[in-house]
């Protein structure tokens, strides 16, 4: 079975709904009828209904939504929980994205009650994982992005593996527009796969997407996804530009 090519743009808080919504609309004018690569937008909580209506009839563009909460309901006030977004149409969840793990404080056991929250509502998890420059310069980082992805995928059977999307985002390239590297990319995403196979089995390494995020651009997704384990972006900053967004989806 081959990997899905995937593209998901994270807009984390920006854009009107107005904006956004002309966005998608620019976006869909461009690469409407390419469905090769699957293509996920994950607006802020407030916009998913409005954006799930122009996407809902779209060959192979998804919703995604950038958190949900550990419960599945209740007394939590400002909380969305992932029924909640299950009934405006997400398919797809961000967990473990460093923002949530440096300004919110999010550990471990938060991204495997959240993921478990995601996979009984059918929204399928993209599980972010990263080291930070401190962790790279003192050679630790591919024992943090074992220990990350460890704590949490050990908690889950091979059948709930298999409905992941991981992304390794290296914390010094979110936001910097300092990339990894398609070789240091390369090298931590077979490494990934690796620890995969060693918890689970090598069909499981094999099949799982893997996406870089990190000042992924129009100018550097081709060479970053031309990598044997890299199998598409988790785009931040250049999700917000149409132009921008569809030559990123026209890299591979
Ligand atoms: P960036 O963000 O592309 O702006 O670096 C990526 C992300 O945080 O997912």
């Amino acid at each position: 079975m081959s990997r899905q090519k995937i593209v998901a743009g994270n807009w984390k808080m920006n854009k009107s709904l107005q904006e956004g919504k002309t966005l998608v609309q620019m976006i869909l004018n461009q690469v409407n009828d390419f469905d090769e690569v699957t293509k996920i937008i994950i607006p802020p909580f407030t916009y998913l209904d409005s954006i799930n209506s122009q996407l809902s009839k779209k060959e192979n563009f998804f919703l995604g939504a950038q958190n949900c909460h550990t419960n599945s309901g209740g007394a939590f006030t400002g909380e969305i929980s992932a029924n909640m977004l299950s009934s405006v149409g997400c398919k797809f969840v961000l967990v473990g994205h460093s923002e949530r793990r440096h300004y919110f404080n999010e550990k471990d056991g938060d991204f495997v009650l959240k993921i478990k929250e995601a996979l009984k509502n059918n929204i399928q998890p993209i599980f972010c994982i990263g080291e930070t420059i401190h962790e790279r310069k003192t050679d630790n980082h591919f024992k943090v992005i074992t220990e990350q992805l460890t704590n949490v995928i050990k908690e889950f059977s091979i059948d709930d593996f298999a409905k992941f999307i991981l992304a390794y985002e290296p914390v010094w390239a979110i936001g910097t527009g300092e990339t990894a590297t398609a070789q240091q990319a390369q090298e931590m995403h077979a490494f990934i796969r690796g620890v995969v196979a060693d918890i689970y089995d090598s069909n499981s390494a094999n099949n799982v997407a893997i996406l870089y995020g990190g000042s992924c651009n129009a100018q550097n997704a081709q060479e970053l996804f031309k990598c044997k384990d890299v199998d598409g972006g988790l785009i931040g900053g250049a999700s917000l530009n149409a132009d921008d967004f569809c030559k990123i989806i026209f890299s591979f």
